[in-house]
This record gives structure tokens, sequence and C-alpha cells, in this order.
């Protein structure tokens, strides 16, 4: 299975942090979140990978090369799992010169998936599924021979981010697509299905996107190639099992190195006792971290364990 990944937005969302560091080498408690995406490629079956990259993303590259500091040396089990996820499949890069859209950035995968089928997941965005994501996704397009995406439920505040489909459900948590919006206004549609960011397509995206107008600020969205392409032949939505963790939120990033943390005993054990005195604080000495208030509190309480 051949599996694109687009990694080459500017992380706005997240300055200063990904002023001078792609957003995707943030680190999720261990490791940067392009790992956990590469790791799900591979716990689905892929055994070949292109991450589409830009300017100032050497370091994804950097993450996946041969490091002869570390690599050789033996003395980093800590590295073990990566490089036996390079040994599984091979991973490539292709460079976005500009910042066109999503649908741009799959765009240049078409001479590598050439006239396969192919997957797509988000650079930003980690998926804890059983099957993972992926291999559920792969699972449905075998099925149905059709482009397929992930798609959940969001809260009409959060439509406005996400693309929207509309669709006829043909069976459980399957939609046949009918009208795709790119970050629609809530009042332009009722539905609350919103795309995750993972996807199976057929070759035919191609010529779809090939087919699409730019947005009003002169990208190519792929939920607009999407719309074009289900025109040609059916296009389907499917809901899945798990959790997502969309990292270009800072929230969620929070969230995710919490939840993770709490996932192994040992930082549970530690994690505990300052949740705990967290949420027993009142809210109102709870403040932004480093302002003098919330120092003085940390000190004093540090004073009073020891
Ligand atoms: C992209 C897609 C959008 C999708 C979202 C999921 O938007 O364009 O359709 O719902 O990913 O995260 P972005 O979040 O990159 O702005």
């Amino acid at each position: 299975m051949k599996v694109v990944i687009p990694a080459a937005g500017l992380g706005t969302r997240f300055l200063p942090a990904t002023k001078s560091q792609p957003k995707e080498m943030l680190p999720v408690l261990d490791r940067p979140i392009i790992q956990y995406v590469v790791e799900e490629a591979v716990a689905s079956g892929a055994d070949d990978i292109l991450i589409v990259t830009g300017r100032g993303k050497r370091a994804l590259e950097d993450h996946f090369d041969h490091s002869p500091e570390f690599d050789s040396s033996g003395k980093y089990p800590e590295l073990e799992h990566l490089a036996e996820l390079v040994r599984h499949a091979r991973i490539h890069f292709v460079r976005q010169r500009e910042p066109r859209g999503l649908a741009d950035a799959i765009g240049l995968a078409r001479q590598h998936t050439g006239s396969e089928p192919f997957g797509v997941l988000l650079g930003d965005t980690i998926n804890v599924c059983e099957p993972p994501l992926l291999r559920q996704l792969w699972d449905r397009y075998e099925k149905l021979q059709a482009t397929v995406m992930a798609v959940e439920q969001v809260a009409a505040e959060k439509v406005h981010d996400y693309g929207i489909v509309e669709g006829k459900e043909e069976s459980p948590g399957v939609f046949r697509c009918e009208r795709l919006l790119e970050k629609p206004d809530p009042s332009e549609t009722r539905s609350r299905l919103g795309i995750t960011g993972a996807y199976v397509f057929t070759p035919d995206i191609y010529s779809a996107i090939d087919r699409t107008r730019p947005d009003a600020r002169g990208e190519l969205q792929i939920t607009d190639a999407l719309q074009v392409l289900t025109a040609d032949e059916p296009v389907y939505a499917t809901t899945f099992q798990g959790t997502r963790y969309d990292i270009g939120d800072r929230f969620l990033w929070l969230r995710a190195n919490l939840e993770f943390a709490y996932g192994v005993p040992e930082h549970r054990a530690r994690l505990r006792p300052i949740l705990e005195r967290l949420l027993e604080e009142s809210s109102d000495s709870v403040r932004p971290h480093g302002s003098p208030r919330s120092r003085r509190t940390h000190r004093q309480k540090r004073g009073h364990a020891e």
C-alpha cells in the first residue's frame, strides 16, 4: 500500500512554537507527531510512504534518515522502533514549493502513486484506533472499490473548521457523498459529518484535482476536488472506531500529551497527584504559566511539601 502524508502546512495555529520548526516535529510524550503518523501507515500495511514537505521542513527528512551519531552506536534502544519503521517502509519526500492547498499537495504524488489507489493521512493528526484507521478505510475501499474518507460528528460551532459531507447513509455509518463543502458556515448545511483527514483515493482524484477551481485564498482544497469526483464516480464517507487528535489545535495537543502520559503506568503514578492538586485549586489561582502569581503559588506549594 502506498500512503501520502501531506506535511507542508505552515503551522500558524501553533506559533510561536512553529516559527522555526515544523509542527509535525512537535513531540507528543516521547515522539514527534509525524512518527505516530508513519507508525499508523505502517501498521495499516504501508510499504511505501511519500511525505509532502515544504520550506523549513528539513527536520522531517532528518528524522527518518540514517544518523551516524546515533544509529551506529547501538547505544540508544529508544531509536530501535524508529529504525524498524524505516525497515518496513520506504520513505520518500517531495516539496510543495508554495502553500497552494491540500489538493495541490496531494496532487504532487501523481507520478509516485500512478494508477494505483493510495491512502492519505495528515501529518499533524494522530489517530488512536484499533484496527488502525487507515486499515479500516482500506478494508472499506476494497469492498466498495471507491474513494472513501473518515468522518465524525462535529459540534455546530466547529463546522467551519472542517470539510463537511452531506450524503445518504447506505449502510450503518457508511454514507454515499452527495455534496461536500470545505469549512462552511453552519447555516449552509444541516450535516455535522466532518472530514477528519484520512482518505483512500482512487487514482481518478488527480483528474478531479485538475478540474478543481481554487478557493477565495487561491488554494486548491481536496474537499472541492472530492465534490468534482462525485460527478464521475461514487465517493463514500465512513465513521470509525477510535480517537483522533488534530495536533494543529494546541488544546488537542495538550490533551494528547496528557492522555498518552496517563496511559503509561510510571507517568500515571506521578501525574495523578499533580492533576488532583490542580483540580482542587480554585480557578482563581490557576494562572497562565510564567505569570508572577503562578510562580509564587508553585514555589509556596513546593516549599510546603518539602
Ligand atoms: C483539512 C481539510 C478539511 C478537513 C481537516 C481535518 O483542513 O481541508 O477538509 O476537515 O483537514 O483536520 P485543515 O485542518 O488543514 O485546515
